[in-house]
């Protein structure tokens, strides 16, 4: 029996019959849905990633005097390349690399164009779920600051309590002289946050569906991912953007799972009957803060773009 395809057919169970119903975010990451993501992230409506590579053009440099020569980075999700590159130039002959992702295949590559491109730089990539507590590996060279690097915002991608957490290994992983370089979308007007969560050309739309394309695959499912409507509405009570995917209509879907002892799980939806695929946080100055407080994290120096849209934070200890 695999241990991973019962765990997340578990999850899925649990969350589809919650209430809200909900979806875990991971669905959205096949191979197709990193490709539409890449897109997302070049769209004319999804601001993040272009406002927070503008803002560490101009921060880098002072982030490479904070940190200082010799540094250990450790990495987060390989799939920030560009803005990977831009920092390791940044930083004084970088002793070690560490890049850390779930999917190993996509790690190893992003290991091995890292060593082409720094061969003096010793590259250790880590095949991990880095939401639950880990271990770094052991570095030959031990001399200069352990720099984390969390951009994107997909800290807001996690709930409070468990971006705290998430937070709060990171620290204890990097000991107490670490650093954290941070990415996190601010808060700001609805009309711009709604447009970067549902774009005209419909490709937010169609990653949204994927979720639950991916699922079909790995449970055996029947979901009709045409059968729902994307909606991403901004709920400020709670400060987030809520990715939904909404019933077009009474339907019935299964998930049948190959396994022994297991009877396949049915759900009935109603028509306009919503599943929460993805929480997305935005936050002001006293909601990061407090957060990275909470987490034994402390802000040295924060940047922002001219409109006020994207923090990124340079964080320390304590
Ligand atoms: C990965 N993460 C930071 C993205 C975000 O903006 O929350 C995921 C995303 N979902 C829809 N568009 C982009």
């Amino acid at each position: 029996m695999d241990a991973r395809v019962r765990a997340l057919f578990d999850e899925v169970k649990d969350g589809l019959t919650g209430s809200p119903r909900s979806l875990p975010p991971k669905l959205f990451y096949d191979a197709r849905g990193a490709r539409l993501f890449e897109e997302i992230t070049r769209l004319p409506e999804y601001y993040p990633t272009r406002t927070e590579i503008g803002i560490l053009e101009r921060c880098l440099g002072e982030v490479g005097e904070l940190v200082g020569p010799g540094a250990r980075l450790v990495e987060f999700g390989s799939g920030s390349g560009e803005k990977t590159w831009k920092l390791l130039d940044a930083l004084e002959r970088p002793a070690t690399c560490v890049p850390i992702d779930i999917s190993a295949e996509q790690l190893f590559a992003f290991a091995d164009r890292i060593r082409a491109a720094h061969p003096e730089m010793e590259v250790i990539p880590l095949a991990a779920d880095y939401t639950r507590p880990f271990r770094l590996p052991p570095s030959i060279r031990e001399e200069g600051t352990t720099l984390f690097f969390f951009p994107g915002s997909t800290v807001g991608n996690f709930e409070p309590e468990e971006a705290r957490e998430f937070l709060a290994n990171m620290g204890q992983a990097g000991g107490p002289d670490c650093a954290l370089l941070l990415g996190a979308d601010r808060v700001k007007e609805r009309e711009v946050l709604e447009r970067a969560y549902d774009d005209a050309a419909g490709v937010t739309a169609a990653f949204n569906r994927n979720a639950l394309r991916n699922l079909n695959g790995l449970l055996g499912g029947d979901f009709d991912p045409e059968g729902f409507e994307h909606r991403a509405p901004w709920v400020p009570e709670a400060s987030r953007i809520e990715m939904r995917l909404v019933s077009r209509r009474e339907q019935v879907a299964t998930l049948a799972p190959d396994l022994p002892d297991t009877e396949p799980f049915r759900i009935r939806l109603a028509e306009g009957e919503a599943i929460v695929t993805e929480h997305s946080y935005k936050f002001t100055d006293e909601r990061i803060d407090a957060l990275c407080r909470a987490a034994g994290w402390r802000i040295v120096r924060s940047w922002t773009d001219e409109r006020d849209w994207f923090g990124v934070h340079y964080l320390v200890r304590g």
